[in-house]
């Protein structure tokens, strides 16, 4: 056989063995060209590509049983409500709590922090009280807490970050005190990909009886979420990131919280019955839910699961992990390259500056190329520029689909930035 068809099939499979490219005919929009070169998406921590299988699951559903949920007792309401509500069973399963009670439909990561900010936060939070953060949060994790420290006179603390991008554990422990009533800490960086120790975060915090909340919004991607085994009290994440539809998330919180908690939104749905004086709220989880919901994204994000469990976490993090070497391997080699968020534990983010250039600049001339990039803080403002004094920095994202061929790509992209701007 000739060597270039050799290489050509052992490049077709990974070194774990999983086939990406036949994956790949599952993603129709990685098959198109952008500015003539075909199309190469690195940029799956802002949002990543839909299978077939949730797009069809989406059309279906409007084709099929279109209804309004939990109304009707014509048919096509029974079939949606089923449907509705078996996605939240696949949700439970999905992070191993113990009743659909404790899993909640929302928008996204950020509805999610803000239901607890709101609905909880408000409820335990005295003048003086104290919560913490982390120094790497998205904003969605770090604006609905400093909001509620300002209105409550409390004070909002960070945990500080190495220059590797890993929380200062030992730091972290010393600024645990009778004052701390919450923590709410990013699972996985979005601009870093440090992967946070966070059993480890919330047996501390718990020794103090102190609550916490896990934004998973780009740890869902990469690894099992396990609200058992972490033992978190609160977790959110969104459907997607997940290869699931825009629009819809999902909260978990333990059940003794959400009892106590007062919803966040009113209307219909959260309701048992109202009369002109009072109304007596629904029953879990539905009291969170006012208004008609996001049914087609449910529905397409319990198609994402299936997916999800099709291929497995293994594979995900198998794949994932090699490209992230390959990618380390290929931009070091590229020369000029400094990486921000170099922890030991990390998942397929890759965040780096190109000596010299500004990252607007190489992002907008990759996008010529046909390469998606994110430049910029990433929604981590206070990281990028406080933090690590910098304007911005370009981020690689990887997820199942990506191929090496794809990373080297990106690789000659850089090559031609420098040739370029330097
Ligand atoms: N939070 C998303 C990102 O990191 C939008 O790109």
């Amino acid at each position: 056989m000739q060597s270039d068809v050799i290489e050509n099939i052992a490049k077709r499979k990974s070194q774990t063995g999983f086939d990406v490219y036949k994956l790949r005919d599952e993603f129709p929009i990685l098959n198109q060209k952008v500015h003539g070169n075909p199309v190469v998406y690195l940029d799956n921590a802002a949002t990543n590509q839909k299978p077939l299988s949730v797009i069809n699951s989406i059309s279906d559903y409007y084709k099929t049983i279109n209804s309004n949920v939990h109304r009707g007792v014509h048919s096509l309401s029974e079939k949606a409500t089923e449907a509705y509500e078996a996605a939240r069973e696949k949700v439970r399963e999905f992070v191993n709590a113990d009743s659909i009670k404790e899993i909640i439909f929302t928008s996204g990561t950020t509805e999610g922090v803000n239901l607890v900010a709101y609905s909880f936060g408000e409820s335990i939070l005295n003048e003086g009280d104290e919560v913490i953060v982390s120094q790497m949060e998205h904003h969605s994790n770090l604006v609905p807490w400093q909001i509620l420290c300002e209105k409550k006179n409390a004070v909002l603390k960070y945990i500080p970050v190495n220059d590797a991008g890993e929380l200062i554990m030992n730091e972290f422990e010393k600024m645990i005190n009778d004052k701390v009533k919450m923590i709410s800490v990013v699972y996985v960086s979005n601009s870093l990909g440090t992967i946070n120790p966070v059993k480890e975060i919330i047996e501390i915090a718990h020794k103090h009886n102190i609550p916490v909340m896990l934004d998973a919004a780009q740890a869902a991607p990469h690894l099992k979420i396990d609200v058992k085994y972490s033992d978190c009290d609160f977790l959110a994440f969104s459907g997607h990131k997940v290869f699931g539809p825009t629009g819809i998330g999902i909260l978990y919180a333990k059940e003794k919280f959400l009892e106590k908690m007062l919803p966040y939104k009113s209307g219909g749905e959260m309701i048992k019955s109202v009369t002109y004086n009072e109304t007596v709220f629904n029953d879990l989880p539905y009291k969170f839910e006012a208004g008609t919901p996001n049914i087609e994204g449910a529905i397409g994000l319990g198609a994402a699961i299936d997916f999800i469990k099709r291929i497995g976490y293994e594979n995900i993090s198998a794949q994932e992990n090699e490209l992230l070497d390959y990618a380390n391997e290929k931009l070091g080699e590229a020369g000029g390259i400094r990486f921000i968020g170099t922890a030991k534990n990390k998942a397929s983010v890759v965040s780096f500056l190109i000596e010299g250039v500004h990252p607007y600049d190489a992002g907008t001339i990759l996008d010529q190329m046909g390469i998606a990039v994110r430049t910029g803080f990433h929604c981590t403002q206070p990281l990028i520029e406080q933090r690590y004094k910098l304007t911005g920095t370009i981020r690689a994202s990887f997820s199942i689909y990506n191929t090496k061929e794809e990373i080297d790509r990106l690789a000659e992209g850089i090559l031609k930035v420098k040739k370029m701007l330097v």
